[in-house]
């Protein structure tokens, strides 16, 4: 993947153990892939602010049927950033990303990895219920992603996890398959992007458990600086 579109990301395999604090990002170039500078995401330095006006878009119709707003909870100071595909209607309810069985499961992996979930940052591509629980479509993703790019300027992450395909394609590359990319680390404006299979997908099929949890060590290391050394390409 990283041969087919090369600049849009690189590889780093091990992962360098010093993780650079100032990310070039801080530019005006955007963080996700395909979004364009001026496309509209909010430089807003205030998460509240930022929370507020989601909570008022019209972006797409997914406002208007869900009950409200998902953006995100955790710590804003603690450098990783766990991203879902969309809140479901236990998360539409409460508020919360992750808070039904795929999240039930997600806690138990975070313990299980030594993560504090308060201490981490979960938030997910779409921060409205698409209807019944359906993908979010392409549309939906355009229009939500301005509040993902300005929640990643925002928390300036050391480290990002895609949670599932939708985040993989939002965050590493529209093209990127899932069981291609997982498990692997790519670097962009000094961030370090993991993807790792979706908690509802462990829900589906268990043979999908050792490798989230080969993953959520590799997340773990990483996190605390014990992740092996290598040149950081990017
Ligand atoms: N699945 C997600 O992707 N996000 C949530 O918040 C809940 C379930």
């Amino acid at each position: 993947m990283a041969d087919e579109q090369p600049g849009l990301f690189g590889e780093l395999n091990p992962p360098p153990a010093i993780i650079p604090s100032a990310p070039p990002y801080k530019s005006g170039t955007p963080f996700l892939p395909g979004l364009k500078a001026g496309e509209g995401y909010p430089d807003i330095k205030d998460c509240q602010e930022l929370q507020a006006m989601a909570r008022g878009c019209q972006r797409c119709i997914l406002r208007s049927t869900c009950r409200q707003v998902v953006f995100g909870t955790g710590s804003l100071e603690c450098g990783i950033m766990f991203v879902g595909e969309g809140p479901g209607k236990d998360e539409d309810e409460q508020g919360v990303p992750f808070v039904g069985r795929a999240g039930q499961l997600l806690d138990k992996i975070l313990t299980a990895a030594e993560f504090d979930r308060p201490e981490v940052y979960i938030t997910n591509v779409v921060k409205c219920r698409p209807p019944g629980n359906r993908l979010p479509n392409p549309d939906e993703v355009k229009a939500c992603r301005v509040y993902l790019e300005a929640q990643i300027r925002l928390l300036q992450p050391r480290l990002i996890v895609c949670l599932g395909s939708a985040a993989t394609q939002a965050i590493i590359d529209p093209k990127a398959r899932i069981s291609q990319v997982r498990g692997r680390w790519f670097a962009r404006a000094g961030i370090r992007i993991m993807a790792t299979y979706h908690p509802a997908a462990l829900l589906r099929n268990p043979d999908y458990k050792r490798p989230v949890w080969e993953d959520f060590k590799l997340i773990r290391d990483e996190y605390r600086g014990t992740g092996g050394q290598s040149s950081a390409k990017e």
